[in-house]
């Protein structure tokens, strides 16, 4: 049962590199113990308080951003537009709920990658599969795909800047309740969705007026003129976990200070194995994704595994079932979570079970499976009188065309190819996360 940063080395695991050069990746590991931590302590536990409001339906849970942060699309421009939309469905989603919403990034950090297959074989060629910039590279040539230790420095200290960008734009006015029609993204701004959310924004307009003539300005007030973003990835290369685990010194409990909340992929889960076990030792809110060959016993053991003492806002369990298999597969779980008293935040990410191939060969998503996935999650939770905590979602605040459909920003098979960017999975570009949150907060009023 002791636990150690390194004990999860004495467990099979999954989805990992294997790297060649062995000194080479323990100098790396090394030097990375003897960084700074990228997060305090206390801000995590602090998430872990926010967590549990959420849990108890009194905030909602916005998580998302890329699938996979990469080197090349590193620059102030992606990570100030992801911050804007993130802030623009903050509005959306806290103006119809009157809920906070406590939001968190798939961002400063999220780059280590699960693959279906080992390896990629294009035109008779085959090569080990790209697994995020951290590990190797994209392009496919061998060179490129030899996983290569110093990566993660690399990721290291772009995750290190990136936070670094984005506590400044929380504290330093942009996120000032005064300025949210300039949180309109240039390419909305045009359409109905953009109409919609400048009608928005004049409400809000008028109360800050309001409460100014009140004599409440901004300036005295620092939940009006500041914001926190949190930030998260899936903690998959225990490598660069282990090496970023610090003990708090308050406490004398460890955290990975990679990120505030870590969570476990759909196909690292393994109760035997090495992820489940460096999880269980850190204090961080965590998150274990649910896929569809979930079993009862099983959640029921891993809740046990991850948040044996039934901690608030420690475990947050990420719903991807797919939208033709939620109302089988999730009630059953659901029913057997709520029935044994677990304290579990319950999210959905609708992206990862609804992947799908495009007449011309892009791998795509379908807006309306998105949306319906997430409705149906919504309502099962009414039906189990339980509740919905929040969203799990791949976006990106640029006009990218890798998801279908939308009223907003309606693409089509052939659309896609026009500014198919991403690096992994397709994200919803920033008119349709905008779209999904309006339509949502309309279910959510309801519910
Ligand atoms: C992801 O969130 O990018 C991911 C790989 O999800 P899952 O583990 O649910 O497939
Ligand atoms: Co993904």
């Amino acid at each position: 049962m002791s636990w150690t940063p390194s004990s999860w080395r004495n467990f099979p695991i999954k989805q990992q590199p294997t790297y060649e050069d062995k000194a080479l990746l323990e100098k790396v590991e090394s030097e990375l113990s003897s960084y700074p931590p990228l997060i305090f302590a206390g801000e995590a536990r602090r998430l872990k308080e926010k967590l549990a409001a959420a849990g108890r339906g009194e905030a909602f849970l916005l998580q998302g951003g890329d699938c996979a942060e990469s080197f090349s699309d590193f620059n102030a421009k992606n990570i100030k537009n992801l911050f804007k939309l993130m802030l623009q469905m903050n509005m959306v989603l806290m103006y119809s709920t009157g809920k906070p919403v406590v939001k968190v990034g798939r961002i400063a950090g999220q780059f280590a990658k699960p693959r279906s297959s080992d390896f990629e074989e294009i035109d008779g060629v085959k090569l080990p599969s790209y697994r995020g910039d951290i590990i190797n590279g994209i392009e496919f040539n061998e060179v490129a795909r030899v996983p290569n230790p110093k990566n993660m420095l690399r990721a290291y200290n772009q995750s290190a800047s990136t936070l670094n960008l984005l506590r400044a734009f929380s504290r330093g006015g942009l996120a000032d309740l005064n300025k949210v029609h300039q949180w309109n993204l240039e390419f909305i701004k045009g359409n109905p969705l953009g109409k919609k959310y400048d009608e928005l924004s004049d409400k809000i307009d008028h109360s800050m007026k309001f409460m100014a003539a009140c004599g409440l300005t901004s300036d005295m007030m620092p939940q009006l003129h500041q914001t926190t973003l949190y930030t998260s990835h899936e903690a998959l290369l225990l490598n660069y976990e282990e090496a970023l685990t610090r003990k708090d010194s308050d406490t004398g409990e460890y955290y990975d200070c990679s990120a505030h909340m870590l969570w476990i992929g759909d196909r690292t889960r393994d109760l035997t194995e090495a992820h489940i076990e460096y999880f269980r030792g850190i204090q961080n809110p965590v998150g274990c994704k649910v896929g569809p060959s979930m079993g009862e016993d099983e959640l029921i053991e891993l809740i046990d595994a991850l948040n044996p003492d039934n901690e608030e806002g420690r475990l947050n369990l990420i719903v991807r079932m797919g939208a033709s298999k939620i109302a089988e597969a999730f009630p059953p779980l659901l029913k057997k979570v709520r029935d044994a008293g677990k304290n579990v935040v319950w999210t959905i990410d609708p992206m990862h079970g609804n992947v799908e191939k495009s007449s011309t060969g892009f791998k795509t998503r379908n807006f309306y499976n998105i949306l319906s996935e997430v409705e149906q999650f919504f309502a099962i939770h009414k039906e189990m009188g339980t509740v919905a905590a929040g969203i799990h979602l791949e976006m990106t605040g640029n006009d990218v065309t890798e998801c279908t459909g939308s009223m907003s920003s309606p693409i089509d098979d052939e659309g896609l190819a026009s500014r198919y960017h991403t690096q992994c999975d397709p994200r919803l570009n920033a008119s349709q996360a905008l779209e999904l949150s309006f339509t949502l907060s309309d279910a959510i009023t309801e519910a």
